[in-house]
């Protein structure tokens, strides 16, 4: 599938189906959740542009390569992204950090931004969505949508598990939007769940219901 990646190294897929046992507990979810999120932030950060500084190691003066440009955005889609958000942070300790609040309105269906706030300069940044459920596509759409008024560098989307639903909407809509996940479930249930999938990953991250 163009402008997908699935994230198929051993760790992430031994992982992921720890994740996806009911048994697993709050506190397992969430550290599993996070050590995930720090390999995935591995794959798709893999061509940011580099440049090179001149570094004195103890031996003599070289050219060696860095990050070329502004500090690179992760955007949380609230409130689930944040479990994906923290364990990327590990990885890119020097990110900006962004939010998105979106909630579906009863009548429409259609999500609707309640919260939304990004650091300066975004047009010179490459920005990292991320949110651990690409199901319906519908708050993928609508975060892609209000991030492009602010014309980043490029966007990326990352999640955990996706839906072929998720993904064939979010790619129809945005096509310049690649997609990294650890795995394609093989559908959407009828009240819009992944299955097999995990289950509603803010409540298994929080402990809510
Ligand atoms: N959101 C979730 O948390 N789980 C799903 O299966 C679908 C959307």
């Amino acid at each position: 599938m163009a402008n997908v990646t699935v994230v198929d190294h051993p760790l992430v897929q031994h992982k992921l189906t720890l994740m996806r046992d009911k048994a697993r507990s709050t506190a397992g979810f969430r550290t599993l959740l996070g050590e995930i999120a720090l390999l995935l932030a591995y794959d798709a950060t893999r061509d940011l542009p580099l440049t090179t500084m001149t570094v004195e190691t103890p031996l003599e003066s070289m050219e060696a390569p860095v990050l070329a440009g502004r500090k690179p955005v992760l955007m949380s889609i609230l409130r689930a992204g944040n479990g994906l958000l923290d364990g990327m942070l590990r990885l890119i300790p020097s990110a900006r950090v962004a939010h998105i609040g979106l909630y579906r309105d009863p009548a429409t269906l259609q999500p609707v931004e309640y919260y939304y706030k990004v650091p300066e300069h975004m047009s010179e940044r490459d920005v990292l969505v991320v949110d651990p459920m690409l199901a319906t596509g519908h708050s993928a759409i609508a975060a892609v949508n209000r991030l492009k008024a602010d014309s980043p560098r490029s966007i990326r989307f990352i999640c955990l598990l996706a839906a072929p639903e998720g993904i064939a909407a979010l790619t129809a809509a945005h096509p310049d939007v690649h997609v990294f996940t650890a795995a394609i479930d093989r559908q959407l249930n009828d009240h819009g769940y992944i299955v097999p999938g995990l289950g509603d990953a803010g409540d298994r991250m929080y402990g809510t219901r």
